[in-house]
């Protein structure tokens, strides 16, 4: 972009502000800012100014899924199904770790911390170790796609090959950067967190596709059929789970969710229903009361809890890649430069980020199995220090499954 060029785009957006420093750059820097400005999506501008969320609700119904005992009884053919299309490199593993952090309030990747108590124990490493337990079994190891983002992704990388990748054979790890996307205050307003760089943040966990397939990486591995993608932050994540592949294999869906019976009717999980006929994750805000306390024989009608753990059809992926998804608007703290061109740190929330959540690709993919799991095996998420959620409840969790701490 040239410079009038920039000017012209930032003040038809009324976004001029941006410039306030610019005769102070160096050349290098002023490439670097209209590197940046140029990379904003403006076609969110007007979201910007009434950052209303856009994810509008259609009619919900719950949706059935594979029980605990189902899954029980159909175990040992699930598992075959799903040990063979691991044999035959039909799964990779993606592995979200773009996210900040900040309720663990960590600078550190998030996988980087140490959970252990009176040895060293990483939550990439029991991510590793659990993923080890089945390519041991099945003899084949599964491609691990690791999203960083632009704030960790040196640090990653160092950490996990400091520690030789936990014993995961490093051919078989790629790595790729989400994108960033800006933030901006009440007034909607870009801002800037240094003189020639937008106040940027990763641009949520719904943008691991298309990040993904920018870089190729996928293209190493052609027998490739599925994608189990899953959070960074379950300490318990059993991942490319030869059952779960085996089940949704079998019932001809395009993608599959393991869920968790909700432990009472406003538990704060994402819940798996049908929206308008298609499969969506609805936030537990989004249900109504009756909803939420409406029943079956088995229990809570409204009952499957998403847990962050995901199968992806690949070519239906492929099919959705263009789509676009509903923008998610957060309040955040943004440390930004003030007029003075003096860096505040913000003590309240002071600005709008922008995400997209890969629990909106559901509804894309247009047919999704929900696979029961048992919570105290499958999940304990490290989101705070203590209380709910945290590195006390996973630890406790971790005992439970007779992990030495
Ligand atoms: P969370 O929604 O818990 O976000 O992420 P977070 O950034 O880790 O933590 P807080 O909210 O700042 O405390 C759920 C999963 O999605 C990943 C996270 O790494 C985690 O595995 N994620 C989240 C990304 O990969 N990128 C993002 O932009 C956001």
């Amino acid at each position: 972009m040239t410079d009038e060029k920039l000017k012209q785009c930032l003040q038809e957006h009324g976004q001029t502000q941006l410039l306030r420093f610019w005769d102070e750059l160096g050349d290098e820097e002023k490439v670097s800012l209209a590197r940046q400005i140029a990379d904003v999506d403006w076609g969110t501008v007007a979201l910007w100014k009434h950052p209303e969320d856009l994810s509008g609700k259609g009619k919900i119904e719950p949706i059935s899924g594979v029980s605990l005992d189902e899954i029980a009884r159909n175990r040992k053919v699930f598992q075959k199904v799903g040990e063979e299309a691991i044999k035959e490199g039909k799964l990779g593993a993606v592995l979200l770790a773009g996210g900040q952090g900040t309720r663990l309030g960590s600078d550190a990747p998030k996988g980087a911390y140490n959970i252990g108590i009176t040895r060293p124990l990483y939550i990439f490493e029991c991510l590793i170790g659990n993923l080890l337990e089945v390519t041991d079994r099945a003899g084949a190891y599964v491609p691990l796609f690791i999203m960083t983002s632009e704030k960790n992704d040196a640090e990653t990388k160092a950490f996990l090959k400091a520690h030789a990748y936990f014993g995961y054979p490093s051919d078989f790890i790629r790595f790729f950067k989400q994108d960033m996307a800006p933030a901006v205050d009440f007034d909607g307003k870009l801002l800037l967190e240094e003189k020639g760089r937008l106040a940027l943040s990763p641009n949520g966990n719904g943008g691991w596709y298309s990040s993904l397939a920018r870089t190729k990486i996928l293209q190493e591995f052609p027998a490739l059929e599925w994608l189990n993608v899953f959070a960074v932050d379950n300490v318990l994540q059993r991942i490319a789970d030869p059952a779960f592949l085996g089940a949704t294999i079998l019932s001809g869906k395009m993608s599959g969710a393991k869920v968790v019976s909700k432990a009472e009717p406003h538990e704060k999980v994402g819940v798996l229903c049908l929206e308008d006929g298609l499969p969506a994750v609805v936030e537990y805000y989004e249900l109504s009361e009756e909803m939420a306390n409406a029943r079956d024989a088995s229990g809570l009608l409204y009952r499957h809890g998403v847990i962050l753990n995901y199968l992806f059809q690949a070519k239906k992926l492929e099919e959705i890649a263009g789509k676009r998804i509903p923008v998610h608007v957060v309040k955040k703290k943004v440390p930004h430069l003030d007029e003075k061109g003096e860096l505040v740190r913000p003590e309240e929330v002071n600005g709008y980020k922008f995400e997209t959540l890969i629990l909106d690709m559901i509804k894309l993919m247009g047919s999704c199995l929900p696979y029961e799991v048992v919570r105290e095996r499958e999940f304990a998420p490290v989101k705070n220090r203590t209380g709910v959620d945290s590195v006390d409840s996973a630890r406790e969790l971790l005992k439970y499954n007779g992990v030495k701490l």
